[in-house]
């Protein structure tokens, strides 16, 4: 649905990209990773024609950008903004109806979409007359990713928007954010500096330096087989973690020693869950001694196991 070829960004002292090409594929999540200056706004801006590229090309669905004029093309893409990017003497309601208003629809309209973004994103409606100032840092990033949304867009570029986010609310938003059916089948880019969310929301990811790629692959991939040093030591704080991240349950199952059991402290997880969640589920929980039970979708038993088998088929699989 998108490419991007040979693109290249030239500014009087730095070249931000260099001759960078990557694909897009329809109702996937693209994330754009790397150290920061690496090139990632940069390139996520060129798709929507923000920053005009020095040299290269953009297709959308076969067509050169260019030949669309910007305005145009920017209506059938969401763009959320590193910092939030809403302006601060607007009202929550004409952040969001901002495309709507371009697209002149009805106000009608306009006050039900928003209402609708609003209940979608958590928010309560009587945000709709504040400014943002008047905003906690994560109902300003929902109300930028609502603002992008607005329209109903194809394709959404979404640059750090969790970025000024602690933690936990972070982690809260991400599992909102991919549960969102709105959000299910549209073409997305994302930019993050945070590798976790970069491994938990996206189909695939650019690993950028100094604004070249070094590797695009599954987070999968890159986790168990980098190229090069440098995707290795990108990943080598948590590097634990982040391999229990990718690795599903249905991976481990060939492995897996089945335990005869008739306890009576089963636990019950579907075969696309990550050995991580569970770890941690199971941890919370005290079940350490607890079994675990496999399923499929359907709910038809795979296998009864425990935590200390599942991982060494970890690290058998791995
Ligand atoms: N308008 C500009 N003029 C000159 N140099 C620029 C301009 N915009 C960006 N740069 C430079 O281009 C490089 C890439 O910037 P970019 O904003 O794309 O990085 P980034 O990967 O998004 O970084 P971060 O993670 O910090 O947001 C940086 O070295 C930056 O200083
Ligand atoms: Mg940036």
């Amino acid at each position: 649905m998108i490419e991007a070829i040979q693109l290249t960004k030239k500014y009087k002292k730095t070249t931000a990209v260099k001759g960078i090409s990557f694909k897009v594929k329809e109702g996937e999540t693209l994330g754009l990773i790397g150290t920061s200056g690496c090139g990632k706004t940069t390139t996520l801006k060129m798709l929507n024609r923000l920053i005009q590229p020095t040299s290269g090309q953009i297709l959308i669905n076969g067509k050169d950008v260019t030949t669309t004029k910007p305005e145009i093309l920017r209506q059938g893409i969401g763009y959320v903004i590193q910092n939030t990017g809403l302006f601060p003497h607007y009202t929550v309601a004409e952040n969001i109806a901002i495309v709507p208003r371009l697209l002149k629809w009805d106000e009608k309209k306009i006050t039900k979409r928003t209402e609708e973004l609003l209940d979608l994103m958590g928010l309560p409606q009587k945000f709709a007359p504040r400014y943002p100032s008047e905003l906690s840092g994560g109902q300003k990033q929902r109300v930028g990713i609502a603002r992008a949304l607005a329209a109903n867009p194809p394709i959404v570029l979404l640059d750090e928007p969790f970025g000024a986010l602690d933690r936990i609310t972070r982690g809260q938003i991400q599992q909102e954010f991919k549960q969102l059916e709105s959000l299910l089948h549209k073409t997305m880019v994302l930019v993050t500096h945070d590798i976790f969310e970069a491994v938990e929301l996206c189909d695939r990811l650019v690993v950028m330096n100094k604004g070249k790629i070094e590797q695009i692959g599954t987070p999968k991939e890159l986790i168990f087989n980098p190229v090069n040093d440098f995707v290795r030591d990108f990943f080598k704080v948590n590097l634990f973690q982040l391999e229990l991240k990718v690795m599903l349950l249905k991976d481990l199952i060939p492995k897996i020693k089945p335990i005869d059991v008739n306890g009576s402290n089963i636990k019950t997880y579907i075969e696309d869950s990550n050995l991580l969640d569970i770890l941690e589920d199971v941890e919370e929980s005290s079940l350490k001694k607890s079994l675990i039970k496999i399923t499929n979708q359907q709910g038809d038993s795979l296998v009864t196991t425990n935590c200390e088998a599942l991982l060494t088929a970890f690290y058998q699989t791995k």
